[in-house]
């Protein structure tokens, strides 16, 4: 019988993960059905619980629901526990595992994808929210020079900073304070662009050698923060490989295979 999995969001019309899997599992010659499914927001537990009764093998989980997902499964591995967030569900032994494959997918793209390099330089993350939570210990464990988070409200900053000091040189501050800082990195983590509002960005973050800068969301045109980081100089990239690879890391989880990434990146690319 073939295998059933699905993402679970609201709104989920929009998602690319169906597919991303199908072709996933073309390449990998795996039997697999792939669903979005649209969960009314307060019925996700409901909603889980119906689809690994009915036999289903394995979910993905999209805004609003990956704090629920962390809530209710039974287990979590050690990044979602660092992430306070689930974007992955699997079945096994009869118990519901959460694991969190964002921030390992940035770090695929980054540095296998892009050829950029982590260790040792220097970060600035803008924004303190999920994402930004979702992403900073699989980014620790590449052993940056030091990673700054700048939010608009600075004690969401400070509070990320305090909570993942252990795992590196963290240091939290309001966007108002970057003036006169450089960097090598800078990832933009907010939902700004969700909203249209601009984020009001200093030259001089730019560090004099070339820096990279990437943008969490991704859009057929670039965003308002990687024609910033453009007309500045900088190598930029938006998040859809970051998308494409989290899906992969995913799919080994429940099928023991990687798929290849590039020509699926490339398509999703074209098809923007
Ligand atoms: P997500 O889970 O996508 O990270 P979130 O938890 O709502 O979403 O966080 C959104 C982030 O984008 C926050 O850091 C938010 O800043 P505040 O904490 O000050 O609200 C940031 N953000 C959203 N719009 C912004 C803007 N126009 N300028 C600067 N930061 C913005």
């Amino acid at each position: 019988m073939t295998d059933q999995y699905a993402v679970f969001g609201n709104p989920v019309a929009h998602s690319k993960s169906p597919k991303i899997h199908r072709l996933f599992a073309e390449q990998t010659d795996q039997d697999l059905s792939y669903s979005a499914q649209l969960v009314p927001q307060d019925s996700f537990n409901r909603a889980a619980d119906d689809f690994f009764r009915g036999g289903g093998h394995g979910l993905n989980v999209t805004v609003p629901f990956k704090q629920q997902a962390f809530d209710y499964v039974s287990f979590t591995s050690d990044r979602a526990a660092c992430a306070g967030a689930v974007n992955t569900l699997m079945f096994q032994d009869d118990k519901i595992i959460g694991d969190n494959t964002d921030g390992i997918g940035l770090v695929t793209d980054m540095v296998e994808n892009l050829g950029w390099t982590i260790t040792g330089k220097r970060f600035l993350i803008i924004g303190a929210g999920g994402a930004t939570r979702g992403i900073l210990q699989p980014l620790l464990d590449q052993n940056p020079q030091h990673i700054v988070i700048a939010n608009r409200s600075v004690d969401k900053a400070l509070a990320l900073a305090k909570r993942f000091s252990e795992s590196g040189y963290l240091l939290g501050c309001g966007i108002d304070m970057l003036p006169g800082q450089s960097f090598d990195v800078i990832i933009n983590a907010t939902s700004a662009a969700l909203t249209g509002s601009a984020l009001d960005l200093p030259d001089s973050l730019l560090s004099d050698q070339q820096a990279n800068c990437y943008d969490l969301m991704y859009a057929a045109e670039p965003t308002d923060f990687l024609r910033w980081a453009a007309e500045g100089g900088a190598k930029t990239a938006d998040g859809l490989g970051m998308l494409v690879e989290q899906a992969a890391a995913s799919f080994a989880l429940w099928r023991g295979i990687a798929p290849r990434t590039n020509n699926v990146i490339a398509q999703l690319r074209a098809s923007l």
